[in-house]
């Protein structure tokens, strides 16, 4: 007894030690659970660092800013709804005058770990891709002049980009740049999953737990790992047995003009995904259980049982981190000079 006492003692002490070494004084209290978290393929996602708070509070507006569309009635939130996963829960998007967008909208949560932007990739990061849906005429329907024009008419917008941008004209540049700051701020961290990662073993039940085994033994976890399990590569939908979609995207082709990358998708996050349904690019899995049925199928080739399956999404909505919360902006008032929105006509 006091032999495996001390044993015991003895081998926390050069955990301790080793621990010491690799993290400097973080304290005690992580000495069991840095060398867990450095043996799993998935890393928790810390809180965003604001690097300048003007900008994120600017972008914030912008993103709930209606007017930034050619209806007025159209922001970023309308597809990224905030209180929705950042998502907007349908299997393709609603554009201007309703036009059916031709893809389902990924979570704009915690994109700012994703090696690039949207399904094939083709927008290098944030700041590059906040300009597409303003001018995307199946979205936002707007020109990057008559958004730029709009925000100038606006007093209160103008006294605030000066102040953030030290006076310099407003462009696009300006626009996208704060509205990627404050994408950068929409990270999820303290995910159960993240708890049970910095060592709190009693964060996940035993099924949970068995769903994340499943995961990694099954072979989820190659595509899907890293911090964002997901975010960091390129991965042909259909690798085993192809995969009939209804939406039209041929994939990262469309982006490298090379054949051999057709039907290749940028691997999208698992973080968040209770609430960021429906699934796919076409949004066609409804539910957990059935996209992870088509993962098991089409992925890995492996036919999952009712309860594996069950074991799967029980671990995949432990994913779930804290929710951006933050005060709802107040948007600066149109002046006399705004132009007024066009929701009906074309
Ligand atoms: C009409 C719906 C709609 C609006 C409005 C909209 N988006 Fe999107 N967004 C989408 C869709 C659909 C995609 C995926 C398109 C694709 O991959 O081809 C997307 C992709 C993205 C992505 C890429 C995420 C990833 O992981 O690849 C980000 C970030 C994003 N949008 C941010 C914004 C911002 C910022 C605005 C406002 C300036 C905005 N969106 C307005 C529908 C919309
Ligand atoms: C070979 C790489 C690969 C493997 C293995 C893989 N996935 Fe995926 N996963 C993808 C790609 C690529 C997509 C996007 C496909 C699309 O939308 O057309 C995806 C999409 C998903 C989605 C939907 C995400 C969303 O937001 O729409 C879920 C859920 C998912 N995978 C879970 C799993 C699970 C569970 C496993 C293991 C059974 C698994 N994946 C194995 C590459 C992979």
């Amino acid at each position: 007894m006091k032999f495996k006492l001390l044993i015991a003692l003895l081998g926390f002490g050069i955990l301790l030690a080793g621990c010491k070494e690799q993290h400097g004084n973080e304290g005690a209290g992580n000495v069991e659970t840095s060398n867990a978290v450095s043996n799993e393929p998935i890393q928790p996602i810390q809180p965003a660092i604001v690097k300048n708070p003007k900008y994120v509070e600017l972008g914030k507006k912008l993103y709930f800013d209606t007017r930034l569309s050619k209806s007025g009635f159209i922001s970023c939130n309308s597809c990224h709804n905030l209180s929705m996963g950042g998502t907007d829960n349908l299997k393709t998007s609603i554009g201007h005058n309703w036009s059916k967008g031709p893809i389902n909208s990924p979570t704009v949560l915690n994109s700012s770990l994703n090696l690039a932007q949207f399904w094939d990739g083709r927008a290098a990061d944030l700041k590059e891709q906040a300009g597409g849906p303003i001018a995307n005429p199946g979205e936002m329907a707007f020109t990057h002049e008559l958004a730029v024009d709009m925000l100038k008419s606006i007093p209160g917008y103008v006294t605030e980009f000066n102040d953030a941008f030290g006076g310099r004209e407003i462009t696009i540049n300006e626009v996208t740049l704060a509205i990627a700051a404050f994408e950068e701020t929409l990270v999820t961290p303290n995910a159960r999953f993240d708890q049970w990662l910095k060592g709190n073993k009693n964060a996940l039940n035993k099924t949970e737990l068995a769903g994340y085994q499943l995961f990694k033994s099954s072979g989820c976890i190659s595509c899907h790992n890293g911090m964002n399990i997901g975010g960091n590569s390129y991965q042909k939908m259909g690798l085993v047995a192809p995969y009939k979609a209804t939406s039209p995207a041929q994939g990262r082709s469309a982006v490298t003009g090379n054949d051999a990358d057709r039907f290749n998708f940028k691997v999208p996050t698992l973080r968040n995904i209770e609430l960021t349904y429906p699934y796919f690019h076409d949004g066609e899995a409804a539910t957990l259980t059935k996209a992870v049925d088509t993962m098991g199928r089409l992925q890995l080739g492996r036919k999952f049982t009712t309860e594996e399956n069950a074991q799967i999404v029980a671990f995949l909505k432990t994913l779930t981190g804290e929710q951006p919360s933050f005060k709802l902006p107040q948007l600066p008032p149109s002046s006399d000079a705004t132009r007024r929105p066009q929701p009906f006509s074309d």
